[in-house]
C-alpha cells in the first residue's frame, strides 16, 4: 500500500520502518522535508525500500492510507495542510488527546479524538489504532517472543468503514501487532482511555515503559461461560 505517515518522530518513524520492511511504500509527511534532519532520517531507514520524505500535503495527495502521529495539539493545523487530498482516503488516528501535563485525556473522556477527527474531516474513513502502547514496543514488538512464547503484543482497532477495515488490520499486523478488531468508531472512547492506562502504568505507577498489554484465550474457548 502507499502509506503517508504524518510525523516522523517517535510513532511515525516506528511505525513507517515496519510497513517499509513489510514492503509498502512509505512517505514521511514533514514541516521540513528537504532539510538535514528528513536526511539523516532517512538514512536510519531501511536501505532500498520504498521510503521517502515529502510534503505533509504531498505524501497525503499520494497516499491510500494516511497516518496521524503529531502531537494532539498539531493535529488541527495538519489537517487543515492536508486540506482535501484526505477525502476518500483511510486516516488512522494514533493520537492521544493528552492533558498538557499528561495526567489524563482532554474533554474528561466524554468524547473520542478519534470521533472529533472524523468529524473534522467528514470524507475520510477515520480508525483508531496505534495508541495503546509505547513508541518502543511499536519498534519492537518481536521483541516479547521470547517471554511470551510466541504471542505477539496485542492492537486494537476501530473504525466504521467496514470495507476497509480489513486494510487498516493487515497494517496492524505488518507492525507486528495481534490485530483486534474493536468495533466501530465509537469504540475510541475506549480505547483512549486504555492507551491512558498504559501510560499512567508506564509512569506514574512505575512499571517503566518496558511491557505490552496482550491477548490470551483459552484453547478451542473452552470455560467462556458467564456472561458481562
Ligand atoms: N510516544 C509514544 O509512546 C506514543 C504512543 C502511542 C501514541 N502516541 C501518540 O502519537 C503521536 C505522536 O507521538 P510521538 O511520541 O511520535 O511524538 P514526537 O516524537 O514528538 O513526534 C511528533 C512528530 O510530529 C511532527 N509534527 C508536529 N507538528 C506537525 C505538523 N503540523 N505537521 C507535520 N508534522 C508535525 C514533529 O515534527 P517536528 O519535530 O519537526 O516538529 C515530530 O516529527 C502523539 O499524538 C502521541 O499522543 C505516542
Amino acid at each position: 500500500m502507499r502509506i503517508a505517515v504524518i510525523g516522523a518522530g517517535h510513532v511515525g518513524s516506528a511505525l513507517g520502518r515496519a510497513w517499509a520492511w513489510a514492503g509498502h511504500v512509505v512517505m514521511f509527511g514533514m514541516q521540513s522535508p528537504d532539510g538535514p534532519q528528513a536526511h539523516s532520517f532517512l538514512e536510519g531507514m531501511p536501505s532500498g525500500a520504498g521510503v521517502r520524505a515529502t510534503s505533509v500535503a504531498g505524501a497525503a495527495r499520494e497516499a491510500e492510507v494516511v497516518v496521524l502521529a503529531v502531537p494532539w495539539d498539531a493535529v488541527p493545523a495538519m489537517l487543515r495542510e492536508c486540506g482535501d487530498t484526505l477525502a476518500g482516503k483511510v486516516l488512522i488516528d494514533v493520537t492521544n488527546p493528552l492533558k498538557p501535563d499528561f495526567s489524563g485525556l482532554e474533554d474528561d473522556y466524554h468524547v473520542s479524538g478519534a470521533e472529533r477527527v472524523a468529524g473534522w474531516v467528514p470524507g475520510a474513513s477515520v480508525f483508531k489504532a496505534f495508541n495503546q502502547t509505547g513508541a518502543e514496543n511499536m519498534a519492537d514488538p518481536a521483541g516479547y517472543a521470547a517471554v511470551a512464547g510466541g504471542i505477539r503484543p496485542v492492537m486494537f482497532a476501530c473504525g466504521d468503514d467496514a470495507v476497509r477495515k480489513p486494510d487498516v488490520l493487515r497494517l496492524v499486523e505488518d507492525a507486528g501487532f495481534e490485530a483486534v478488531d474493536a468495533g466501530g468508531l465509537e469504540s475510541a472512547r475506549l480505547l483512549e482511555p486504555y492507551g491512558m492506562l498504559w501510560i499512567r502504568l508506564a509512569h506514574a505507577q512505575g512499571l517503566g515503559r518496558s511491557f505490552a498489554f496482550a491477548l490470551l484465550r483459552r484453547p478451542n474457548g473452552q470455560g467462556g461461560t458467564s456472561g458481562s
